[in-house]
């Protein structure tokens, strides 16, 4: 058996290298920004979905936090419409929602303000008595970055936090992105780890959530076939695509902040980039999974001048258009985003990894908002052939499709003969679609997490030095996009895939982006 670091570390009762399926302890759920779009479109129906799934404990309840204001009734209210949008399971159970729903309170303050978390205490005390939650809390920060710092110093003074090992346990999840570059997230999470102890700590990545995205690790470390071609010897690139058709929605506040490096890359396309770039680790548990991520965020060339960033990364805005046959506002039309922002809601890049394994293959990454549709997937190209038998210009590169989504699903594409008395090579599809093989919906990524949250189960999120390493990366490119120096985003019309220097970003390598 070979040595582990962790054999000599004392064993952690509330992080479990194994996935614990039991049902949770009673607990009270506080979501900060309640009022706001995670919320509305992934929290809540996220959260009815586990209580359709009997996997909530029967003791639990949800304070929803925000400035708006609201009575329960009206909260309530408005959060059955939301599920009844965004649910993944339709129509709603009114009987399971009359119970749900008896859970639900809602408190109107700002964050600023003392008197909230006053007030928030009072709530959970009624809570505790009305739900038996029994003093148990998970706190969800789904609200801007600029909010952590006051919410957790905040929870602390009002005595909102347990120590790790009281009975009644304090968890926090914290959304990302966390920080806003590499010092904010360093200060950020020195600040988390003063008011909290790292396992009371859950950052999130929805990516890691998705069942594409844990398959991931499944299809590399569970066949035989693909690892031994895995590599520089016989890939010729990767291309990852993270494309939504929705622009910004009410988001604008927000999006400002982050813009699409923080909002995509620096978290969920990242991910990607590790899941598909690293070695097999020792074991799979959390630690040995993310020892292995951070080993491909360091190997990645960071690009620290503006030169090389002007030659590895195009950065996009898009402007009015069509998408899915509507008209859509620009970027700066939308609410709360100002004239004139230089905010990117589109990037391409080339990453190098400098590792024996992918030395000389560039990975490709691009994501925007208001694209021409929802794709977001994973494709290695392979090296095309020293030679053809066949005639020139008919044999195309073997590719490999990871379909994060929609489709969820994987394709291969290799040449075939056409029937017929003549050798004519014609490109075909092996293809596997989660949908039809498994024949049972996936839960959404957010379910996912919550309940492993409500467990206690660290396994899918991130780590505090994996989210510092990804930061470095991210940081340096923001540095120089922000400033003034550096040339504003590219326009590209809502509806298209980003600016025509994206295209030529790898026509420059010879290569094209896949169409999708
Ligand atoms: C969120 C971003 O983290 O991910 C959003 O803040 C983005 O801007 C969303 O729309 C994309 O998630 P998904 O699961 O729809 O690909």
């Amino acid at each position: 058996m070979p040595y582990r670091p962790e054999d000599d570390e004392i064993p952690n009762p509330l992080r479990s290298g194994l996935r614990a399926e039991s049902t949770p302890e009673p607990c009270a759920v506080v979501v900060f920004g309640a009022s706001g779009d995670l919320a509305h479109r992934k929290l809540m129906p996220a959260l009815y979905n586990l209580a359709v799934g009997a996997h909530l404990p029967a003791a639990f309840g949800i304070v929803g936090v925000s400035k708006s204001e609201y009575s329960d009734q009206e909260f309530r209210a408005d959060m059955r419409e939301a599920v009844g949008k965004f649910s993944r399971t339709k129509p709603i159970d009114d009987e399971l929602w009359q119970d749900f729903a008896a859970g639900i309170r809602y408190l109107a303050g700002s964050f600023d303000d003392p008197q909230t978390f006053k007030k928030l205490k009072a709530k959970l005390e009624e809570l505790d008595k009305a739900r038996t939650t029994r003093g148990n809390r998970l706190y969800y920060f789904a609200t801007p970055p600029s909010t952590f710092p006051t919410l957790l110093k905040q929870l602390k003074d009002a005595g909102l936090i347990n120590p790790p090992l009281d009975p009644c346990f304090t968890r926090v999840v914290i959304e990302k992105p966390f920080g806003h570059d590499l010092s904010t997230a360093r200060a950020l999470n020195r600040l988390v780890l003063e008011t909290c102890d790292e396992r009371q700590v859950f950052r999130i990545d929805h990516y890691l959530g998705k069942e594409t995205v844990q398959n991931l690790l499944v299809f590399r470390f569970g066949n035989s076939i693909f690892e031994p071609i895995w590599n520089q010897k016989y890939v010729d690139h990767v291309q990852i695509t993270a494309g939504e058709e929705l622009g910004i929605e009410a988001r604008g506040k927000y999006y400002e902040e982050a813009g699409i490096l923080r909002d995509m890359i620096q978290n969920h396309v990242l991910q990607l980039v590790c899941l598909t770039a690293m070695e097999p680790p020792v074991a799979f548990d959390a630690d040995a999974v993310r020892d292995e991520k951070i080993k491909v965020l360091r190997a990645i060339e960071t690009l620290d001048t503006p030169e090389q960033v002007a030659r590895n990364v195009v950065i996009g805005q898009y402007t009015a258009g069509s998408v899915a046959g509507m008209d859509v506002p620009g970027y700066q039309q939308e609410k709360d985003v100002s004239p004139g922002s230089r905010t990117p809601t589109f990037v391409a890049l080339r990453l190098n990894i400098h590792s024996w394994r992918w030395d000389g293959v560039p990975f490709y990454i691009r994501s925007g908002k208001r694209m021409p549709k929802r794709a977001t997937e994973i494709a290695v190209h392979f090296r095309p052939l020293p030679h053809s038998l066949f005639g020139s210009g008919r044999s195309q590169p073997n590719v490999l499709v990871i379909r994060v989504q929609p489709q969820e699903g994987i394709a291969l594409r290799f040449s075939a003969k056409v029937p017929g008395e003549r050798y004519r090579p014609r490109t075909v599809s092996m293809d596997f679609r989660y949908g039809s093989a498994f024949g049972s919906a996936s839960p959404e990524a957010y379910e996912r997490l919550l309940l492993d949250a409500l467990r206690g189960d660290q396994t899918l999120f991130t780590r505090k030095d994996e989210v510092a390493a990804a930061w470095k990366l991210v940081g340096n490119i923001l540095k120089v996009t922000e400033s003034n120096e550096f040339a504003p985003p590219y326009q590209y019309e809502a509806g298209t895939w980003g600016p025509q220097a994206a295209d030529q970003l790898l026509a420059q390598d010879g290569r094209s982006w896949r169409r999708l």
